[in-house]
């Protein structure tokens, strides 16, 4: 399978590509969506088959063996991150959003304090909001090399004592930083110091850029188990976000009861599709797709960045994994409403506003290079066309 083969995604009510008028204004005909996490590739054929071979059966009525479903997530844990998941302590949600939900409303209470470290994926601030509970902002820094790193020995000084959870995206979005164990233990360390429960949400972990390994937190930091939830999901990677489904993983028996009793009174249950597309996803056929895809994303990368970096003013953060690039327009010197409406207006591209992830992301967009080569070449020349008063 060609990652290069084009789709043409609009019109399907796809909302990467549908919702790019409505929301960013621009537009539907010639404008270039880059904006939610969603990848423009045809699903690969393991996927296709388990689709066709629920459709053959033309039955989707109550189903029954789900341990098929929970081995083969066990398995791709076990074989593609050295993670032995205990079956006793997956929960499945309807997606991540909802898993994480989900927890800050059984192991939190209204008016407590969740930690991220900004900026991050947005959602994690809007379900802070929604479930009642209150955001506060630890900022991540920028390194020697570009990198973004925790820095915990300012965060000390920065804590309420009201701070209850801390939520960690791992590896990170936006840019892809994959942590590193040392620094995954000294996030565990600080949770501990400060007895911080800790939702590690690891959706993006099997994209990662070569040389580097994606470390489950439990694996670089068994210490923190007592305090820790995981959650996985085949659909970044696979790219089947459409089927809802996803793994909330609580090791610890304590902390699982109190995420259980507030989880049956919800009374969910895994959908059909879901079980299925995530079975063939997690299997060997899966992982070896992968391994095709992640090269030919990191290839996006480099191009992408080449072409940005070219560009007087703008810098693309260098990328570890995952297919969110990042890119700063401060040095530009042109304002937030400025620098988005040339991206907007001039280049048609839409693409994620950086405020929206919180305090550090005002002069960044994030752009979604999961697409084909061509979309990524035609975005990075519809940029410099766009800046080109900066040559
Ligand atoms: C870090 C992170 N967590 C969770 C989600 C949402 O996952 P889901 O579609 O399963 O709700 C995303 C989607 O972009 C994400 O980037």
């Amino acid at each position: 399978m060609s990652f290069d083969q084009k789709i043409d995604r609009r019109g399907t009510d796809c909302s990467k590509w549908d919702m790019m008028e409505p929301l960013f204004g621009v537009p539907a005909e010639d404008g270039l969506a880059m904006w939610v996490a969603d990848m423009d590739f045809k699903a690969p054929p393991f996927i296709q088959d388990a689709m066709k071979g629920l459709l053959d059966t033309g039955d989707y009525g109550y189903f029954c063996g789900l341990e098929k479903f929970t081995q083969a997530i066990q398995w791709w844990m076990k074989e593609r991150h050295q993670w032995d998941v205990d079956p006793e302590a997956m929960f499945t949600t309807y997606g991540l959003g909802n898993g994480i939900a989900i927890t800050l409303q059984a192991l939190t209470e209204p008016g407590d304090e969740i930690i991220t470290f900004t900026p991050v994926y947005h959602e994690f601030a809007n379900k802070i909001g929604k479930t009642g509970r209150v955001v506060k902002e630890l900022p991540l820094v920028t390194d020697e090399t570009g990198l973004y790193r925790m820095d915990f020995e300012r965060y000390e000084t920065m804590l309420s004592g009201r701070e209850k959870l801390v939520m960690l995206c791992s590896p990170h979005n936006p840019a892809g930083r994959v942590w590193t164990t040392a620094e995954l233990k000294e996030l565990a360390a600080f949770c501990i110091k400060h007895d911080l429960l800790l939702i590690s949400d690891e959706i993006h972990m099997d994209l990662t850029y070569s040389g580097q390994q994606h470390i489950p937190m439990p694996v670089a930091a068994p210490e923190v188990v007592d305090r820790l939830v995981i959650t996985t999901s085949a659909s970044k990677s696979f790219n089947i976000a459409g089927s809802r489904t996803g793994t909330v993983s609580i090791p610890c028996p304590k902390l699982r009861a109190r995420f259980e009793a507030f989880f049956r009174g919800l009374d969910m249950q895994p959908n059909l599709m879901g079980v299925r597309l995530t079975q063939a996803a997690y299997s060997p056929a899966g992982a070896a797709w992968l391994d095709t895809l992640k090269p030919y994303l990191e290839q996006n990368y480099q191009l992408f960045k080449d072409g940005i970096d070219a560009i007087p003013g703008l810098g693309a953060m260098p990328m570890q994994g995952t297919y969110l690039a990042w890119v700063d327009f401060a040095g530009t010197g042109m304002d937030r409403s400025e620098f988005s409406s040339r991206v907007a207006e001039k280049a048609r591209i839409a693409a994620t506003p950086g405020h929206t992830l919180g305090t550090g992301g005002e002069t960044f967009l994030r752009f979604n290079l999961g697409t084909q080569r061509a979309n990524v070449e035609e975005a990075v020349s519809r940029l410099q066309a766009a800046f080109a008063d900066l040559q």
